[in-house]
Parts: structure tokens; C-alpha cells; sequence
């Protein structure tokens, strides 16, 4: 894809464009390291804080904004962006955003919106916190209205609005070291003495390291010595305890985060067969054991909704049948990933949660048929939602009476942290955690 002109029209291109990653277009491969960086900033955050930057733009534009053309709205909330939250001299990010566009009529209505936003920042009036507490938080948080809703039915207003405001930031970057290869302070020190900033994370194997670095560029990326992984992802494998010797089955294992922190746990006396739906996905699983050279994976494609097809097709590729704990790390709706990918905000619709609750249903009834009597199951997802976390979880218990929810809190760390897990079930929040939002619930199969 070819498109010409500065780090600002490359962003509003990406913006026009949707769902294409930057990394599609020439333009954006030929910036420097610094104008990439902008294109990303300016993209994300836009994105992020469209319904804010609307409302804005619409207290100083005399045409309801339906009437205004997509890429002159994309032009308005780029400015506005840089106006109220970059730091940019106004001026410039006036002229910058007004340069991008062609039409000399379009250049005159943009630049007038965008010279009286800037002449009066901060000046517009939001809904009242007091007397409209979601309508409030949807426009100053930047949310649709059925996130707040759902937030502030299930967590309370006052939790909802830390939630809310947390989400609006990516996550910090954490590295999980690969035990199989090196250790914590081994690679903390290497972290340090090549002049990155990194400390320890919540979990033995954590690392914080700094954002805005490309990950290729820490030491020790090829040869295989970490992965990057959200600390929540690492703590669901946490929950299913992986131990040497285990052979387990990882079900909807694509990119294969969980899947190598597996491997690196179960040593080369265990295994993980790793399966996915997406053909695709499932290569990045293999490209990564590669990376970490961990030889105790193997990889399929297979529709897990399916009892049949996965008995088939383990069968076939010569894997077991019976597993010793297995892993559901679902499909969802993904609002737990917000804080990293915005566009969830507002590609998400609630009326998908259905479908999807459909969905992990069968995906944890084929998960019970593959284990082993005493075996260990865990059900993930990373959303916030009722009805595909404890609902589905709650019916599966009710449907599969050989299962009992396993309480017992799991240790994060030798400063004796702990998940609690009540009922068998805990959610990860990024309001409280620090980490991506997940729900974890864990059962023993004692017979069935
Ligand atoms: C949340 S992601 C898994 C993330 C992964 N466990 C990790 O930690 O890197 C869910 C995965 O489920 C896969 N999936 C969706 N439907 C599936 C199905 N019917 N059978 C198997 N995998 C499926 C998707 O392709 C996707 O890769």
C-alpha cells in the first residue's frame, strides 16, 4: 500500500482505513523510528479517546457531526487529540493537522474548529458526576454507553470509574523469563548493564520493563531467553500449575503465550499440545517454541466446539486423548484488553456476548470429555462480562457433576502474594492488579 506525506497524514490514512495495521503501509515502514512512534500515539489515542474528542469538537462545530465527512471528523479528532492531550504547541497542531487535507474548503472548516478549540481548552462542560454519574464517565472516559453500564453494575460506581479511567492506558510492558533457559536476576542484570530500565514484576518470573522499546532489541530476545507477556496471562497459568513430568492439553493456544510458559514448566519429561482453530495463529505458536527453543510442543489445527473433530484429529497427529490438566483460554469479547487495544471500545458489540457465552460452553464441555479422572481444568477469558465468565462457568459446574471447583489460593511469588480464589473462580482487574483484565476458574475432575 503506497501512500505519501508526514507522520500526521500517514495517521489519518491508517485512521481512514480501517482495520489495516500500520505496519501494511510503505509510507509508514519509511518513517524514521520517531515519526513511527507518532503515527502509533496519534493513531491509538485518537481511537481511544474518540467519544471525548467528539464531544468536544461538537461543542465548537455549528454542524452535527453526522453531517461531517468521515476523513474531515478523522482531521478534527486528530487535532483535538494532539491539542488536549500531546503536549503539541497548539499552533502546530493546528497547521500540522489542517496541512493534510486537500479540499480548500474542507482546510478552512477544520482550521476554524481547531483555532477555537485551541483558544479555549478545557472550557467545555461536561455532564455532572453527581447527577449523571455514567453519562458523565462514558464522555469523560471515553467509553460506549454499555461498557459504563455493565461496569457499574458489576463492580460499583466508584471501582467502574477507576476501571474506566485505568483502561484508558496500555498496560506496562513485562517480560516472562524463560526458567528453562536463564533466571530472573540473570536477565535483570543484563537488562541493566545494556542500559534498560526493567525491575521485578509481581511473579518470580516478571519482569517491568520500560514501553516504547521494540522487544527485538532487549537482550537475550533471540536467543530465546523471555517472551513479552501480560503478568495476568502469566498468573492464569499460575492457577493451572503446570509441573514437570504433566502432559497437558492447551486448547485455544494461539499466539501461544501460555503454551510456552507451560513448557518451560513441565520440562522435557512433560509436554503441551497445542491446538487452535486458526491455522495461522497456530505457526505462531511453533515460530515461538523455536525462538525459545523449547522441543516439548506440538501444534494443531482443530475446531474444538467439536467432541468429534478433536477426537479425530488428536487421534490422527497420534497425541493423547486423556490429559493430565487442560487449559480453556477462550474466545471472548475482550474487554479485559482494552487498556492495549482501544479499538475494542467500539468494534465490540454487546450483542455478541451471546454467541460467544454459546461458544465457550462447547468449548469447556469438549475440554471435560480429554481429561484425565483427577485431572485439573482451567476456564479463562480476558473480559469483564457476566455472562461469559462466571454464568458459563456456573452452567458447566451444573452440567458436569464430576467437576468441583478447587478454592485453595494460589501462591504469585516467594513474598507469599497470593490469588485469592474463591469459589474456584478470581478475576484479574487493571484497576487492582496492574495487570491486562482476566477471569480464571479452576475444577478438579474427580470423576465423570
Ligand atoms: C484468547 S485467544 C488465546 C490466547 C492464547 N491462549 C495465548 O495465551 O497466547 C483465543 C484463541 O482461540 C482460538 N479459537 C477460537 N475458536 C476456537 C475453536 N472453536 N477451537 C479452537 N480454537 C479456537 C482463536 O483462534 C484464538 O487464537
Amino acid at each position: 500500500m503506497r501512500l505519501a506525506g508526514s507522520a500526521r497524514r500517514v495517521a489519518l490514512d491508517i485512521m481512514g482505513a480501517r482495520n489495516v495495521p500500520p505496519g501494511a503501509y510503505d509510507d509508514f515502514a519509511q518513517l524514521d523510528e520517531r515519526d513511527r512512534a507518532l503515527v502509533k500515539e496519534l493513531v491509538t489515542g485518537t481511537e481511544r479517546w474518540k467519544r471525548f474528542l467528539d464531544y468536544y469538537v461538537s461543542c465548537f462545530c455549528h454542524r452535527p457531526l453526522e453531517e461531517v465527512s468521515p476523513k474531515v471528523l478523522n482531521a478534527l479528532r486528530l487535532g483535538t487529540y494532539q491539542i488536549m492531550f500531546m503536549g503539541i504547541p497548539h499552533y502546530a497542531a493546528v497547521d500540522s493537522t489542517v496541512r493534510c487535507i486537500k479540499s480548500r474548503a474542507h482546510r478552512g472548516f477544520v482550521n476554524g474548529v481547531l483555532r477555537a478549540i485551541a483558544r479555549h481548552p478545557g472550557h467545555v462542560e461536561m455532564p455532572s458526576l453527581d447527577a449523571c454519574p455514567k453519562e458523565y464517565a462514558a464522555i469523560r472516559y471515553s467509553y460506549p454507553d454499555w461498557i459504563v453500564e455493565r461496569y457499574f453494575r458489576a463492580f460499583g460506581m466508584q471501582d467502574a470509574l477507576s476501571l474506566l479511567k485505568t483502561q484508558n492506558n496500555p498496560p506496562p510492558v513485562t517480560l516472562r523469563v524463560n526458567t528453562s533457559r536463564s533466571e530472573r536476576d540473570c536477565l535483570l542484570k543484563m537488562l541493566h548493564e545494556s542500559g534498560f530500565s526493567a525491575e521485578p514484576g509481581i511473579l518470580d518470573v516478571s519482569i517491568k520493563v520500560a514501553g516504547g522499546r521494540s522487544v527485538s532489541e532487549f537482550p537475550g530476545y533471540s536467543e530465546g531467553l523471555f517472551s513479552v507477556q501480560n503478568e495476568g496471562a502469566m498468573i492464569v497459568t499460575r492457577v493451572l500449575g503446570p509441573e514437570p513430568g504433566d502432559v497437558i492439553w492447551d486448547m485455544c493456544a494461539a499466539p501461544g503465550g501460555k503454551t510456552t510458559h507451560m513448557a518451560e514448566l513441565v520440562s522435557e519429561t512433560g509436554f503441551v499440545v497445542a491446538s487452535d482453530i486458526n491455522k495461522q495463529r497456530a505457526s505462531m505458536i511453533t515460530e515461538s517454541s523455536k525462538r525459545l527453543r523449547l522441543g516439548n510442543i506440538n501444534t494443531t489445527v482443530l475446531d474444538a466446539t467439536s467432541v468429534h473433530e478433536t477426537a479425530a484429529v488428536l487421534g490422527a497427529a497420534g497425541f493423547p486423548l486423556s490429559y493430565d490438566k487442560v487449559l480453556v483460554d477462550a474466545p471472548c469479547s475482550g474487554l479485559g484488553v482494552i487498556g492495549k487495544h482501544p479499538d475494542i471500545k467500539w468494534r465490540r458489540r454487546e450483542s455478541d456476548i451471546p454467541n460467544m457465552a454459546k461458544r465457550q460452553t462447547l468449548l469447556l464441555n469438549t475440554a471435560a470429555q480429554f481429561l484425565k479422572r483427577g485431572g485439573r481444568l482451567v476456564y479463562s477469558t480476558c473480559t469483564l462480562t457476566h455472562e461469559e465468565n462466571q454464568e458459563v462457568w456456573r452452567n458447566f459446574l451444573d452440567a458436569h457433576k464430576g467437576f468441583a471447583p478447587v478454592s485453595e489460593a494460589v501462591s504469585l511469588n516467594e513474598r507469599t502474594e497470593t490469588l485469592d480464589m474463591k469459589n474456584g473462580c478470581a478475576y484479574l482487574l487493571p484497576h487492582v492488579h496492574g495487570t491486562d483484565g482476566f477471569f480464571v476458574a479452576r475444577a478438579l475432575k474427580r470423576h465423570g
